[in-house]
């Protein structure tokens, strides 16, 4: 069946970071109804298998698709590196899928002519080097420098932000020598919007410190534009499952949706 426009705009991540994505969806689409899943009882997907990970994010697509999503939105960079074309062959044509790389991969390309381009994210976002693939395939002078950075994500959720210990580990990251000279830094995970302001208080304000979030809302605009898919009117409450309930994903959603989100807790894993 061919999406239709009626339908809820379906996202999912590995856990809550990706409601950074959802959150800018609401702000620019606020006529969609959004059913988000984070599967929290895998979490992190950082350290898995790519084989693991595909494996979650083709259930998860079942589950979006039987909640009658006309959206798969992976919003979670390393399902988006290592899981996205799996998930496209499953979906199959009934709904759209989208990932968090492709929109960024392609505006940095185009922005840049040459130079170097830093890419920030888990171990594996970054041993899947997807972002250095895809890049070269849109523009081979682009000097792309990558590197894992783990402790981001548990610093984050711990509330490490703005303060010395996070500027400590983010100068003890971001000082290696291979970035001296970039012009642009990804921010390859989804909760790395939260420390982005940091990121480019170390760089002076010097470099272009990239967001996905923002990118991909709307080149999900545009994609349900093209494809006349754009809901009218006033949408349904929005949806928001995670696999392992506690009131800890509860207190850090608030941080990455900017607001109060109410977790129900869904596992079709057990
Ligand atoms: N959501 C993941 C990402 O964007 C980060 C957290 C994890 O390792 O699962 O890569």
């Amino acid at each position: 069946m061919q999406p239709e426009a009626h339908q809820p705009i379906g996202l999912f991540d590995s856990g809550v970071g990706g409601l950074t994505v959802a959150h800018s969806i609401q702000s620019l689409l606020p006529q969609e109804k959004i059913i988000y899943f984070g599967d929290t009882f895998h979490l992190p997907y950082g350290d898995k298998s790519s084989e693991s990970v595909r494996y979650y994010a083709r259930r998860i697509s079942d589950f979006l698709l039987e909640k009658n999503c006309k959206t798969v939105l992976i919003a979670c960079n390393t399902a988006s590196s290592s899981a996205y074309d799996e998930v496209v062959e499953h979906v199959a044509g009934r709904a759209i899928v989208l990932n968090v790389v492709d929109p960024v991969v392609s505006m940095v390309s185009k922005k840049h002519a040459d130079g170097k381009v830093g890419v920030i994210g888990t171990k594996g976002t970054i041993n899947s080097q997807t972002y250095q693939q895809k890049i070269h395939q849109l523009n081979a002078s682009l000097e792309v420098i990558s590197m894992a950075t783990p402790l981001f994500v548990p610093m984050i959720e711990e509330g490490f932000i703005y303060d010395d210990i996070s500027n400590a580990i983010i100068r003890a990251y971001l000082t290696d020598k291979r970035f001296t000279g970039i012009h642009t830094l990804i921010l390859g995970c989804t909760h790395y919007p939260i420390i982005k302001r940091q990121i480019e208080k170390f760089f002076n304000f010097g470099v272009d410190v990239i967001d996905a979030a923002n990118i991909v809302a709307h080149e999900l605009k545009t994609t349900l534009e093209e494809m006349e898919l754009m809901h009218t009117g006033k949408p349904d409450r929005h949806e928001f499952y995670i696999s392992d309930y506690t009131p800890y994903f509860e207190k850090i959603a608030k941080m990455f949706f900017e607001s109060a989100v109410q977790l129900e807790q869904l596992n079709f894993w057990k």
